[in-house]
């Protein structure tokens, strides 16, 4: 139907006749002359009326918003001073010279020519096809489509093999919740939505592919946030016969030639590296933000023997820990901003945020501090916390004190905060790959062993047998893929022998039983010469959002999920009718 997108003409196509499509943005009436903003996916190009072509000219008038047009027209100069730099097409415009209205359009409840939406998410979601027509959401788009095209690419030339691997499958044990799906088939039987490809890929590895690759879709029942969706999209990969370092060296120059086609920025070589257990005690995170200049500093031997419980307990617990965040320039924060920031780790299982003023220790020492806990500490405490921070006049330092796992969790989450709160955050790209994982940790309420990554994760070699005698020391085969704070990807060199497998699943007390029940087929895959193999998954919305500067993975989702798990657009989920759960032998019993 048109000749030229609205919004590739340019000065080029001057006196040239056109024939557009799309939608009008805009209409305005000047002094008989009416202008309409016509709109489609390239741009937007201001279009002229004037009222010597009469028929024409009265189509025009009756033109709404988001009404679909078609125009044919020339284009010629924008009259001087008349010119629109902020437009791409704004030294030209097109002079009608026929319309056709394709169709009409209700009043939209969003407003498409602002830039930033200025409607509620609720609204955005439930007219999601309107959302979708602003510039910023189509640009997130196509940033994604061509994300897919550049990784497609990349791997189609190193060798891989898109293969597609069932939705309707078995449970897949990544740690969330199934979505079921009742078996008419099958009465009393269900399928689990996957939770990831993962089985299928090893199996694949089995069955001798070599280099898999999957643009693979994933659902999870599992809380939400802003980087996580009951149902997303995982690059994911699985090779055999590589080691860790091939693969993560492979992967690394995959994500660095994205970033350098999709932004032209150029990420390190090689990623730095850093162990769980550095991560966890420089940063109280395994997914560290490394533009944040803050780290925590461990002072537990320094508070043993104060009279401060709070501190001491912890400081004594080998379970415990006690550390100082030191905020440069921390000084100037408010009781108000501490007060909050107290609040804040309390969302972690924090119970306090103890703080120390540092007003002025050069001259004055220990009078030159302020704090409500200086009381208890001893002189050389004192001294000690000062020298390990670095702390200078001006500064302010905060204690966390409490179980290791509760002090990561809340001063790992301040750190961040504080980070992008108060300006600190340096400019860039910071990946990093965290490795050598604890293969298990132990679950606080029953005390069971539960896998860290999945219980198909490969022990180091050197520490197979230590896994019975110190499960908690033993260390896995696994990486993660972190950028700036987010988890991008994780993966793992796999267990490929089946008398390893079994012990690993005897540790996480998965009986035999069991065993067989949820992922028999590949307890008996690992019998028929399994190779060496390993794999990765990148959370391809979590990827594209952070390209595209989105600040939730909704933003570069088509038709995402709310918060509560629900389509506004179509209003899924929703009930069935009595014929349909008779079929599927289901009778449905709302708890009250
Ligand atoms: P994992 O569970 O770590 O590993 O997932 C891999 C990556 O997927 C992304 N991701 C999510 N993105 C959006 N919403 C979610 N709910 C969500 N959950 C995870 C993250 C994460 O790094 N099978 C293994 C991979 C492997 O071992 O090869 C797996 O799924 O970016
Ligand atoms: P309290 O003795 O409860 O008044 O606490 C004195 C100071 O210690 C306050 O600033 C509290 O916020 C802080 N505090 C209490 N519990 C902890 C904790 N577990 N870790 C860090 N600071 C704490």
């Amino acid at each position: 139907m048109r000749t030229h997108y609205c919004g590739e003409l340019d000065s080029g196509h001057e006196g040239q006749e056109v024939v557009l499509c799309g939608w009008a943005q805009r209409r305005r009436d000047h002094g008989g002359v009416i202008f309409i903003d016509l709109r489609d996916r390239e741009g937007l190009v201001q279009v002229v009326f004037d009222p010597d072509r009469a028929e024409v000219f009265q189509r025009a008038e009756q033109v709404r918003n988001e009404y679909v047009l078609k125009v044919k027209g020339r284009v010629r100069p924008r009259p001087e001073g008349t010119l629109n730099p902020d437009l791409p097409t704004g030294s030209i415009e097109v002079l009608g010279l026929d319309l056709e209205i394709l169709n009409g359009s209700e009043t939209p409840p969003v407003q498409l020519d602002a830039h930033v939406a200025d409607a509620s998410e609720e609204v955005r979601l439930r007219y999601r096809y309107l959302d979708l027509r602003r510039p910023e959401m189509q640009a997130r788009l196509r940033a994604r489509s061509r994300v897919t095209q550049v990784l497609r690419g990349f791997l189609d030339a190193e060798g891989f093999l898109d293969i597609e691997t069932p939705i309707l499958t078995k449970s897949t044990p990544e740690g969330a919740r199934d979505y079921l799906v009742p078996s008419r088939n099958h009465p009393g039987e269900f399928f689990a939505l996957p939770q990831s490809p993962q089985l299928f890929k090893q199996l694949l590895m089995m069955s001798g592919m070599d280099r898999y690759y999957q643009i693979a879709r994933c659902f999870r029942d599992e809380d939400l946030r802003a980087d996580r969706q009951p149902e997303f999209t995982q690059l994911d990969v699985e090779v055999s016969f590589m080691t860790e370092d091939e693969l993560m060296g492979l992967m690394e120059a995959m994500i660095r030639h994205l970033f350098r086609e999709m932004n032209g920025v150029e990420l390190p070589d090689p990623f730095p590296r850093l162990t769980y257990a550095e991560a966890m005690r420089r940063f109280g995170s395994d997914r560290p933000d490394l533009r944040v200049p803050l780290e925590l500093v461990d002072v537990a031997d320094l508070m043993g023997e104060v009279e401060f419980k709070v501190f001491a307990g912890p400081a004594k617990d080998p379970q415990g820990r006690v550390v100082a965040l030191r905020l440069p320039k921390g000084g100037e924060l408010t009781r108000k901003e501490i007060d909050d920031y107290t609040q804040f780790v309390g969302i972690y299982g924090a119970k306090g945020l103890a703080y120390i003023k540092v007003n002025d220790w050069t001259s004055r020492g220990r009078e030159g501090l302020q704090s409500p806990i200086l009381k208890f500490l001893p002189d050389a405490t004192i001294e000690g916390i000062m020298a390990r921070t670095s702390a200078e006049d001006g500064d302010l330092i905060f204690f966390g004190a409490d179980t290791a796992s509760v002090v990561n969790e809340s001063m790992g989450a301040l750190r961040a905060k504080l980070g992008q709160e108060r300006g600190l955050l340096a400019e860039g790209w910071r990946p990093l790959w965290v490795v050598d994982f604890p293969m298990f940790e132990q679950d606080s309420h029953s005390g069971r062993w539960v896998a860290l990554h999945h219980p198909f994760t490969a022990p180091k070699e050197d520490q197979l047998d230590q896994l019975e005698r110190d499960p908690g020391r033993c260390l896995s085969r696994a990486y993660d893929m972190v950028l700036n704070g987010t988890e991008i990807g994780g993966g793992s060199i796999r267990i490929h022998r089946e008398e390893v497998q079994r012990r690993v699943l005897k540790l996480l007390e998965i009986s035999d039983e069991q065993a067989e029940d949820r992922f028999g087929f590949l307890l008996r895959a690992l019998k028929f010469g399994c190779p060496p193999h390993g794999g990765i998954a990148f959370g391809l919305d979590r990827l594209v959002m952070l390209l595209t500067g989105a600040g939730s993975i909704r933003d570069v989702m088509a038709f995402p999920k709310t918060q509560t798990a629900a389509c506004l657009l179509t209003d899924a989920p929703s009930t069935v009718d009595e014929a349909q759960l008779r079929e599927l032998a289901l009778r449905i019993r709302l708890r009250a």
